[in-house]
């Protein structure tokens, strides 16, 4: 007999979550939730727009229901189907909330990768395109546009939440100007810019991402204050700025390259500057936040010797550099700022 609490649907709730996910993948690659954005569809007319085979119909609206990510009035064909409030705010692809580019990423790159996960774990290499390619992640990501396109909407729909909660609650009372460094869109010194109206930022990138974040600063209207800059932060050093940020940059390299990384930024810092960097932080022990450990391990089938880290490895790591005084501020969901000061 199965004792009561030992209940499997923990086990199985993880072990299948992948059923889940896909069918949500799916849904964003087929735009249902833009589609339902313009009002109610029955199950055949979801099947004509998207369209899908008859056999699709209504399992795969029923699923989605049944996850909690569509509404339905009534039942049988004459059902319609509608978009919950979550999903019409982030995942129509006409609302500014819009996050789903990290999802069409996961779908298109990260699940078919995360097939390989096995082999990462038994060898410590990348199973993302370098397998089929050779080339490293960004060097791929440069070379087609419509790819960095679509790495950039990704990135600013996994940001958008955390760089929205860093502008709104860090003190940028003291300082004037910030360079956001690996600033792809230029989201982050928008935010910032938006909600401080005294500051002046600048978003630094390699060459091939210039064009898009100034497309994306000119649509917010604050190019007066938000300046795009051109960076390789493994041959330059960088602009000089009040603040300097990182988001998810040091996760992207080994420990060699992020020390280096730090430097850079405590070099580029004024006395009493603040070095800032917008993570999946990891707790200290290692227990707890899941989305900042598989996000580790995401670096591994990235990158294979990148990985995330806690606030108590920032800290240690910065110390080393030099800075003396730190903080970790929550942002949205599993997400933190970690600061460290320069000495004043
Ligand atoms: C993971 S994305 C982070 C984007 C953004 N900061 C965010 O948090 O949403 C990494 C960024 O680093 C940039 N990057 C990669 N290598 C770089 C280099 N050597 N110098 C400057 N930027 C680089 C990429 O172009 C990309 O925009």
């Amino acid at each position: 007999m199965t004792e009561p609490e030992l209940d499997p649907s923990h086990i199985m709730q993880v072990g299948m979550g992948f059923f889940g996910s896909r069918t949500l993948l799916s849904a964003v690659e087929l735009e249902l939730f833009t589609h339902l954005g313009a009002g109610e569809l029955t199950g055949e007319q979801i099947r004509e727009r998207l369209g899908l085979h008859p056999r699709a119909i209504p399992d795969f609206p029923d699923s989605l229901l049944a996850l909690g990510l569509l509404r339905r009035e009534g039942e049988g064909p004459k059902a319609r189907y509608a978009n919950t409030k979550q999903t019409a705010m982030f995942l129509d692809k006409k609302s500014p909330q819009y996050i789903g580019g990290i999802l069409e990423m996961a779908g298109s790159r990260l699940y078919r990768f995360w097939g390989s996960l096995t082999e990462a774990l038994r060898t410590g290499e990348p199973q993302n395109e370098i397998k089929e390619s050779g080339e490293p992640m960004f060097a791929k990501l440069y070379s087609a546009p419509e790819r960095l396109e679509q790495f950039m909407n990704a990135m600013a729909g996994i940001s958008a939440g955390n760089f929205k909660a860093l502008a709104e609650k860090f003190d940028f009372s003291p300082y004037e100007t910030l360079c956001d460094v690996g600033g792809a869109t230029g989201q982050l010194s928008c935010m910032v810019a938006e909600a401080n109206p005294h500051m002046r930022c600048t978003s630094a990138d390699l060459p091939p991402v210039e064009p898009i974040a100034k497309r994306y600063i000119a649509q917010t209207g604050l190019s007066d204050r938000v300046k795009t800059a051109i960076v390789d932060f493994f041959v330059d050093p960088l602009p000089k700025a009040d603040v300097i940020t990182m988001g998810m940059i040091l996760h992207d390299w080994n420990l060699e390259k992020k020390k280096h990384l730090i430097e850079l930024a405590y070099d580029a810092l004024p006395s009493g500057g603040a070095f800032i960097v917008v993570e999946a932080l990891i707790d200290d022990a290692r227990r707890e936040n899941a989305f900042g450990l598989l996000m580790s391990l995401n670096m591994l089938i990235e990158f294979g010797d990148a990985f995330d880290y806690s606030g108590a490895d920032f800290k240690s790591w910065c110390s080393e550099a030099g800075f003396t005084r730190f903080e970790v501020i929550p942002l949205a969901g599993p997400s933190s700022a970690a600061v460290a000061y320069k000495p004043a």
